[in-house]
């Protein structure tokens, strides 16, 4: 299972020092959300503050960008240090020129979708992509309650994924934790975005890690 923890749950007032436990952690990739406003309502952080989070680590930096016309700024969070660079569905009406606009910088290309959003919705572009992030809150807050139907879109869209072979990562996003992570496990996940159960948790790593090996529970 790869791990993403989220930073928007994380100490703004010492980057520095969550940067050091996830790299010290077993967390695999650092899941970077850009808010805008518009698209969502909410604002977080944006460019640089992700260029100094990408010189505080090696690991992948996952940016999950939840604004309107993201291809105005792929070049820049490309720049900015970005590794995998997801947008939202629901914000592109020109999806396919976005993921390809990704791939072409040399990012992997991932695609984002709304609790309401059907998986079918992907169907034509599943092929182009390197990763779904499905979405088990509406997006723009942490601290959400988890959706219990991304369940059912994981499952499909695990199916549809193996069915054709194809090398897609399925990532979940929105109130993650210990008590629901063996299920998107077995609904076929390959990754977990976790904030607050990370972050507002005692001892963050051994959360990241009880994570992580989540597959080999009974
Ligand atoms: C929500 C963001 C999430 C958020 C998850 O819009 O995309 O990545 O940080 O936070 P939790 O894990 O607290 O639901
Ligand atoms: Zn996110």
């Amino acid at each position: 299972m790869i791990i993403a923890p989220s930073l928007l749950a994380s100490n703004f007032l010492d980057l520095r020092a969550e940067c050091r436990m996830l790299n010290e952690s077993e967390a695999d990739w650092f899941h970077l959300d850009v808010m805008d406003g518009r698209f969502v309502p909410n604002i977080s952080y944006g460019l640089p503050v992700i260029e100094h989070i990408r010189k505080a680590t090696k690991k992948i930096c996952d940016v999950h960008l939840m604004i309107e016309e993201p291809g105005k700024y792929a070049a820049a969070f490309r720049k900015a240090g970005a590794d995998i660079l997801t947008v939202h569905y629901e914000a592109c009406p020109h999806l396919h020129r976005n993921i390809q606009q990704i791939k072409d910088l040399g990012m992997m290309a991932g695609v984002a979708i709304n609790p309401h959003t059907p998986v079918q919705f992907l169907q034509e572009v599943l092929a182009d992509i390197d990763l779904v992030l499905v979405m088990s809150v509406n997006p723009g807050f942490g601290g959400q309650k988890f959706i219990p139907n991304a369940l059912n879109k994981i499952k499909t869209l695990r199916e549809q994924i193996d069915e054709h072979g194809l090398n897609v990562k399925i990532e979940v996003d929105g109130g993650v934790d210990l008590g629901n992570a063996r299920a998107l496990y077995e609904a076929g996940a390959h990754a977990l975005v976790a904030g607050s159960a990370v972050f507002h948790a005692p001892d963050p790593k051994a959360i990241i890690s009880a994570l992580k090996h989540i597959d080999k529970e009974n």
